[in-house]
């Protein structure tokens, strides 16, 4: 059968790449027809079988893994405190091909996931990793990168804990019959060889590959998988808020597939359902239920723009969702098509055609995973770090070893130059930007100086003229009261006040009742009157305080200027930093072999030196390495006393030494940053 977007009218042009297809179209494929002899087949399995010896992991392959995860686990952990560094993917589910990547998930709480990401690809670029990309657009974002020195393709995403499960659930696959991990190998070996294994240029990922696979072979006619995913609430676990039913059956579970046929029937089967029975016509490929789901089930149908519209269409860039769907099994809202684009969907139907094709006509396994962008391949991972070293002579190496650290010199004082102009610079516009600071507030305060003195005049006379004789507000309160109790006091004796009596004393009670508001006005007005002077007495002496701390620098400039100077210093350094880390990288390694072939050496049998003068060799090693910290030249007897002595590495401890001591000078050093003294103490007063 051939699939929808093969039967529709397309315009041959925009197919000239897929000549696969335009064969199918043209009916050139009889897909009814088998023709493989049982053979060709037999032989295809041994070829994969011997293609899978060839991608077991070795020893030295580990070692080297475990040697970039440790390295990046410490950087990593350094930078973001209180993280994880774990590996995932399929160095961890044993589907790694030999020269597959590393993929790394750290996990941190303390900021959001990209912004991490951004963070780790310029330590990276730092850190002299080579094509570091960062993709954010993805649904997972991830810096990818390529170790340097071994060519290994690394992956680090950031709280990516689901694909923790689901590489679980790819190992336990694994482990339920010897013929999964050959096959699986064997379709991402295709898929990646062929140039359809590449989700950023819209092909699909080797995590969607194996799922198809891992579905084909629950779906064959006698399964040789069944289906371990449980989804039956027993591990739920909640990943950026959102819950996923993780529960899965162990490897061990009571499953024997009645499917005895070889990996190579198997493959065989495997591209002929593809070619002929394109699963994604009504289907989703679902290796969590272990069936192949129907669209309409699922509710993915495929939505416009369709991939026959969108090869036509050059402006149309993206597919529909649901183009050729893959179920995640553990996030069933997702669906690995989403990645896909047209011209990819046609990449990989051209290459199932060619690879059904080409297996009717018995081509070997090499014929049909022959690269196809060999430009495109990292090749495979170089293990060997002494590799160009093993043919040349000691001489030599010493020579370019010598050179090396001439240049490192060179670097090395660039690198300090800078760096010590940069935090001139750096203290420079802290101090003019407190300057601004202070001139800022010094002005601010002076400001109020004026309407502040106004404002005292005002109450002060407002103070004054309600009553020149002023009297305290108690001192009338209790003359109040008194005379209140006189005019309401009966009087134990019988006899009243007199009339003249009495009325002096309403006519002083009225009168205290006067000034007793006159009084109370007064002194609000006094109160208002100190709080005023109060102010102004703090700001005088804040003013005189800001003169005292203000720097003469102003004079250099503005702070603007040395930020600037700052930045471009920065920018400088960063090139330099790194050529100086490939220097010292490049330096250990030359001294590495050297050490290593001076101890094969030293196996044999040596001839005692006489008279070897007591105390010469320390001396003689610190001229040694100040020849090198200098960048004077020296001789190869001062080169094998250095390698004797910790090569470069010792050279650098004594100069971080030094540096220790210099960062406690610095602590020492008088600072141009101005100190809050006794400006400080009187601000906490007002
Ligand atoms: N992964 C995922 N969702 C995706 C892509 C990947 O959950 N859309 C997770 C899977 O756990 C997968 C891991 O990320 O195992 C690594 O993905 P990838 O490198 O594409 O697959 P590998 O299995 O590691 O294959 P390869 O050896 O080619 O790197
Ligand atoms: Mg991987």
């Amino acid at each position: 059968m051939l699939t929808n977007f093969e039967r529709l009218n397309v315009d041959k042009k925009r197919l000239v790449d897929y000549q696969h297809v335009i064969s199918a179209m043209a009916g050139n494929y009889q897909f009814e027809r088998n023709r493989a002899n049982s053979d060709f087949v037999k032989l295809l399995d041994e070829q994969i079988l011997t293609f899978f010896e060839a991608q077991k992991i070795t020893k030295p392959l580990i070692n080297r893994r475990n040697g970039i995860i440790k390295h990046l686990r410490k950087i990593l952990t350094n930078k973001f405190h209180n993280s994880k560094l774990s590996s995932f993917g399929s160095f961890e589910s044993g589907l790694s091909l030999s020269n597959g990547d590393i993929d790394l998930c750290l996990e941190f709480d303390g900021e959001p996931p990209k912004k991490v990401l951004k963070k780790i690809a310029r330590m990276l670029n730092e850190d002299g990793m080579k094509d570091v990309k960062l993709i954010t657009n993805a649904k997972v974002p991830i810096v990818k990168f390529i170790d340097t020195q071994s060519m290994i393709p690394v992956d680090i995403s950031v709280n990516n804990n689901l694909s923790v499960y689901n590489t679980e659930l790819l190992k336990r696959y694994c482990n339920i019959d010897r013929r999964v991990k050959p096959f699986i190998l064997a379709v991402k070996y295709w898929a990646r060889q062929r140039g359809i294994c590449d989700p950023t240029s819209g092909t699909f990922s080797s995590y969607a590959w194996t799922l198809i696979a891992i579905n084909a072979l629950q779906t064959i006619s006698e399964p040789v998988l069944p289906n371990l995913c449980l989804k039956n609430g027993s591990n739920l676990v909640t990943i950026g808020g959102n819950q996923y039913d993780v529960s899965m059956a162990n490897d061990d579970i009571d499953f024997k597939s009645k499917n005895s046929k070889s990996v190579g029937e198997l493959i065989y089967e495997f591209f002929t359902t593809l070619a002929t029975k394109w699963p994604w016509d009504k289907s989703v490929i679902s290796a969590g239920t272990g069936k192949l789901v129907s669209r309409k089930e699922k509710g993915w149908e495929h939505k416009k723009p369709y991939i026959s519209d969108a090869i036509q269409d050059q402006k149309l860039v993206r597919l529909g969702k649901h183009s050729l769907p893959v179920e995640d099994p553990f996030d069933e809202i997702h669906d690995l098509s989403i990645v896909l684009d047209a011209q990819g969907v046609y990449e990989i139907r051209d290459e199932v055609l060619r690879i059904y094709s080409m297996l009717n006509d018995s081509n070997d396994w090499a014929n049909l995973c022959q690269i196809k962008y060999p430009e495109l391949d990292f090749g495979a991972p170089q293990l060997d770090l002494f590799a160009d070293l093993r043919g040349k002579q000691e001489s030599e190496i010493k020579d370019d070893l010598k050179t090396l650290y001439r240049d490192l010199a060179i670097i090395e004082r660039s690198v300090s130059v800078r760096e010590s102009e940069r935090n001139e610079a750096i203290r420079m516009s802290k101090a003019l930007r407190r300057n601004a600071e202070l001139a800022r507030e010094q002005s601010t305060l002076s400001a109020e100086l004026r309407p502040r003195r106004s404002k005292i005049n005002e109450v002060q006379s407002k103070r004054d003229s309600s009553n020149n004789n002023y009297i305290p507000v108690h001192f009338i309160e209790d003359e109040l009261l008194k005379v209140y109790l006189s005019l309401t006091k009966e009087s134990g004796t019988g006899v009243e006040l007199s009339f003249d009596k009495e009325k002096a004393l309403f006519s002083w009670f009225f009168e205290l009742q006067s000034m007793h508001e006159h009084a109370k006005l007064t002194r609000k007005y006094h109160r208002e009157f100190l709080r005023l002077v109060n102010q102004q007495e703090q700001s005088i002496e804040h003013i005189k305080d800001i003169r005292e701390e203000i720097i003469s620098v102003s004079s250099f400039g503005n702070f603007t200027d040395f930020d600037d100077l700052a930045k471009r210093l920065l920018i400088e350094l960063n090139p330099l930093k790194k050529e100086r880390r490939k220097l010292r990288r490049e330096v250990g390694r030359l001294e590495a072999w050297l050490r290593k072939q001076s101890s094969q050496d030293s196996n044999r049998p040596k001839f005692k030196r006489k008279h070897s003068p007591k105390n010469k060799g320390s001396r003689d090693i610190k001229q040694v390495k100040n020849k090198v910290v200098s960048g004077d030249s020296f001789s190869l007897q001062d080169l094998d006393l250095l390698l004797k002595n910790g090569g470069l590495n010792s050279v650098n401890q004594q100069t971080n030494s030094n540096q220790k001591s210099t960062r406690k000078a610095k602590k020492n050093k008088p600072t141009l940053q101005p100190h809050r003294g006794k400006r400080g103490k009187s601000s906490k007063n007002i």
